[in-house]
């Protein structure tokens, strides 16, 4: 594979104590990086960290503060290596420990920090515990490392309870004991593959303090804390009210209240206890909650501060392009945030939802985990709509205070791939729905870099686990290097005003005056404008440092952002 020559600005990577109020995490634009998609080292088609390493270069020219990683731990990948089967190791597709060594000193040099992806709610069903926990049968200590009860009905033929799996279908299946008899069942809130932890078991507590602290002394920066609202689980496992949720799971996902598995008040503990783990290293190391929670004031509690740094706001993320929503939903996350002492957190895209740029092309966007959109969708996205409008979305977005995240390829405007064949999709949503959502392959296809290589520079043998769609050429990042206008110019420019005018430790001053469609306000000395409607709107004195689509004179155009010095 090429390597990348673009130059960079090195910045020194401070590990020194900074004052309470001044830490990094607080205004970082941090980028994630999905292993498998990113960069493919060996060839083989699957991405690895050894393909990173090399490409990080770009990243700190992109101008980000710090990369997440996705899970490369041991695992079959059912779940695309959120099933994991040993938290301490590198699956060998990605490559070795001493692949992770070098990727983190690379990135230490650029001045990118490094965090990680941890999956706490459940392991892989490869993994030993669980292994162990078959093997050992009912009421033993092995099994009461995970979730197992036994069945409803005479002959423990029905299961506990009637919850179901976020990716479709029960969220139980039954096992056979070691006597060949139909036996137990354990819960999954996700793929029967991936088993949930029992919580409440204290060993499960010591081993994730010591996966912790293994990572944080090889030197990571932080921790991406996946479904950080899923641990622990409502005593005695009531079935749901409204079982409802079986048939939409993103509503399931997104209403807390009624899920008996989702933000239950204990689960505060765990990461209490965390907090005090990661306090014990120098560098202001952060952990970041995935938690679907609404709304932000419940999504706040995970940021208090004795527990995580930062959470995801997927309530900014699932707000239609609509100016009034995104007025409101950023005056009550910074409330929110600030409320409890946290910075606000923005993102637009990551590897569970369709990539921004096509879901503002959509008529009526759902931007719930999971879903996907494929062939026969009922809607087929406005490429150029949704491109326009993402590129104002960032732009508005990269404007704010606070952290946030960016989806490796969204900085090319990269569209969601749509027409996947059935036999390529890897997702356990599609497979679980039986096809009825197509889950999240097409945010998920490797990313192109060179318009004219093979597998457009993801690797240099043309294999892809995912097939590239042709029209990914024209995004590749070589095709818009140094080229004005282009999306990956957007985005370089905006992350360097942000820095330079210290936009992310700055504070929203609302402008009126400048109609119901618009999004107006005042930050680090800037005016932000973003015009969602459709008459163009008269820009006020000033030199125009970014607009996010060209502007005709004075006026800028619908569905554009400027910011004005
Ligand atoms: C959230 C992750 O982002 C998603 O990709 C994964 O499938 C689930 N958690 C289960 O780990």
């Amino acid at each position: 594979m090429s390597t990348d020559t673009t130059p960079t600005t090195t910045r020194a990577h401070a590990r020194e104590a900074s004052t309470p109020g001044s830490e990094w995490w607080r205004s970082a634009v941090i980028y994630q990086i999905y292993p498998r998609s990113f960069a493919d080292a060996s060839g083989d088609g699957i991405g690895d960290l050894a393909g990173v390493t090399e490409r990080l270069p770009s990243l700190a020219a992109l101008g980000v503060d710090a990369v997440w990683l996705s899970p490369f731990f041991r695992s079959p990948q059912k779940d695309a290596g959120y099933d994991v089967a040993d938290y301490c190791d590198v699956d060998p597709i990605f490559g070795t420990l001493a692949d992770f060594d070098a990727l983190r000193d690379r990135a230490h040099e650029l001045g990118l920090r490094v965090i990680v992806d941890l999956v706490p709610n459940h392991s892989s069903s490869e993994h030993p515990w669980f292994q162990e926990a078959l093997a050992a049968g009912p009421g033993s200590p092995e099994r009461d490392r995970y979730m197992f009860r036994d069945g409803k009905g005479e002959h423990g033929e029905l299961p506990p309870n009637n919850w179901p799996s976020v990716f479709g279908g029960a969220a139980w299946t039954r096992v056979t004991e070691a006597n060949g008899e139909p036996g137990q069942w354990y819960l999954h809130i996700f793929d029967s593959s991936q088993p949930d932890f029992n919580w409440k078991n204290p060993v499960v507590w010591e081993e994730f303090r010591r996966i912790l602290r293994f990572w944080l002394d090889r030197g990571v920066d932080g921790f991406r804390v996946d479904v950080a609202h899923g641990l622990m689980k409502k005593e005695g496992l009531p079935d749901i009210a409204d079982a409802a949720g079986s048939d939409n799971i993103a509503d399931a996902l997104m209403s807390p209240e009624d899920v008996p598995y989702w933000a239950q008040p204990a689960v505060h503990e765990v990461y209490r206890d965390w907090h005090q783990v990661l306090a014990q290293y120098e560098g202001d190391r952060v952990l970041c909650a995935e938690a679907w929670v609404e709304p932000l004031s419940k999504a706040a509690l995970w940021v208090r501060s004795d527990e995580m740094h930062q959470a995801f706001n997927f309530s900014y993320l699932s707000t239609p392009w609509n100016a009034a929503k995104l007025r409101a939903v950023i005056d009550e996350s910074i409330d929110a945030f600030t409320g409890v002492g946290a910075p606000s957190t923005w993102v637009l895209s990551n590897h569970d939802v369709v990539r921004h740029a096509s879901r503002y092309g959509l008529p009526e966007h759902t931007a719930g985990p999971n879903a996907g959109i494929g062939p026969n969708s009922p809607d087929k996205p406005d490429a150029a709509l949704g491109l326009r409008r993402a590129r104002a979305a960032t732009a508005l977005m990269l404007s704010l205070p606070g952290s946030a995240y960016l989806y490796q390829g969204e900085e090319l405007g990269l569209p969601e791939v749509i027409e996947l064949d059935d036999h390529v999709r890897e997702d356990p949503t599609f497979h679980r729905t039986g096809g009825e959502a197509y889950g999240r392959d097409g945010c998920r296809v490797p990313i192109p870099w060179e318009a004219d290589a093979p597998a457009f520079g993801f690797n240099d043998t043309g294999s892809s686990w995912l097939p590239q769609p042709e029209v990914f050429g024209e995004y590749a990042r070589d095709r818009q290097e140094g080229v004005e206008g282009s999306t990956l110019e957007l985005y370089r420019s905006a992350l360097d005003i942000r820095a330079r005018r210290e936009l992310g430790v700055g504070s929203v001053e609302w402008l009126d005056g400048y109609g119901e469609e618009v999004v107006a306000y005042r930050n680090g000395g800037l005016t932000i404008i973003a015009n969602l409607g459709s008459t163009p709107v008269e820009l006020p004195a000033g030199d125009v440092l970014l607009a996010s689509n060209a502007i005709d004179g004075r006026a800028v155009p619908a569905d554009t952002t400027v910011w004005i010095a």
